[in-house]
């Protein structure tokens, strides 16, 4: 875990009321995996006195630069727009939390992501493409210019199917999902951003007995453990009889779905 006072390379409007910051900051992106976070502090003010967790969005091919993609939603994001210009300076903690992991011999994976949820997934894919796995994307948003990173997997070639809550249908994007897993074979799934399309995965993923994964969204503080902030009860086992207590930032962001979904 490193902190860095990050030049910023770029701070700018991205999508829908989404910006992107692209940070110069090798230790940290050096060392990150797919599905970890860091921690920014909003310099020069007390307020907020939190640092903000974000997904790391991407990272550069010489992992020199690494990129959040943020959607401005109160103060702490309201001020990242305007106190990190650029040419400024990021303060950041990172890598931080337990990311993703992909199965050795997985060919074809299912990403689902929905609002800020799909932020989490890019990384994921670049690593997942360049082990040759097939990746196919599920993503939904309240409207289309909220739904992030659509480039990146137009770049990878991955099929994509995308669900919107302006377009009038009693579907969820899962639905695509459940109807294509008949005809091909998944060998996990990956799910952010929402609950219900959680326990749709997590319901798809325990039929077809393959692992998935969920990057689980909670305020925090520190982001590495030492505050208990961001302590979420989860299942202690598959049956959901025993309960445990787990710190977000620290056991996660990403769990088992068995682990979160109280089905
Ligand atoms: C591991 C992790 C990764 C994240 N990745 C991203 C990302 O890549 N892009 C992105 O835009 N956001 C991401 N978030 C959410 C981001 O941290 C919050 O949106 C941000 O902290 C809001 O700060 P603010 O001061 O602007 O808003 P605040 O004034 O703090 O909050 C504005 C509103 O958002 C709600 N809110 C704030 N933080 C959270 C949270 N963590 N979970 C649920 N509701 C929240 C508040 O309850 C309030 O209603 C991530 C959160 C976590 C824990
Ligand atoms: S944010 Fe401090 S323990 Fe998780």
């Amino acid at each position: 875990m490193h902190q860095l006072n990050a030049a910023v390379i770029a701070n700018a409007p991205l999508t829908g009321d989404y910006w992107l910051i692209d940070i110069e900051a090798p230790a940290i992106a050096r060392e990150l995996r797919p599905g970890q976070f860091v921690n920014i502090r909003i310099a020069g003010s007390l307020a907020p006195f939190l640092r903000r967790p974000f997904s790391v969005y991407r990272v550069s091919q010489d992992r020199s630069r690494l990129q959040v993609a943020y959607k401005v939603l109160g103060e702490g994001t309201r001020l990242m727009t305007t106190t990190m210009p650029t040419g400024g300076r990021c303060d950041v903690i990172g890598p931080l939390g337990r990311g993703f992991s992909l199965p050795t011999a997985a060919k074809r994976i299912a990403v689902i992501g929905r609002g800020i949820g799909i932020a989490a997934l890019p990384t994921l894919v670049d690593e997942a493409v360049a082990r040759g796995v097939e990746v196919y994307a599920f993503l939904s948003a309240r409207n289309a210019p909220n739904i992030v990173a659509l480039d990146i997997f137009a770049e990878h070639g991955c099929p994509t199917k995308i669900h919107t809550d302006d377009a009038p249908s009693a579907a969820v994007v899962t639905d695509h999902l459940a109807a294509m897993v008949d005809r091909l074979d998944f060998d996990a799934f990956y799910v952010c951003g929402s609950n219900r399309l959680a326990r749709a995965t997590h319901v798809l993923a325990t039929r077809l007995g393959i692992p998935s994964e969920i990057a689980m969204e909670q305020h925090m503080a520190c982001g590495f453990g030492d505050c208990h902030g961001c302590v979420i009860e989860v299942n202690a086992d598959r049956s959901g009889a025993e309960k445990a207590f787990r710190e977000v930032c620290h056991h996660g962001p990403v769990f088992e779905t068995w682990e979160v979904v109280h089905v």
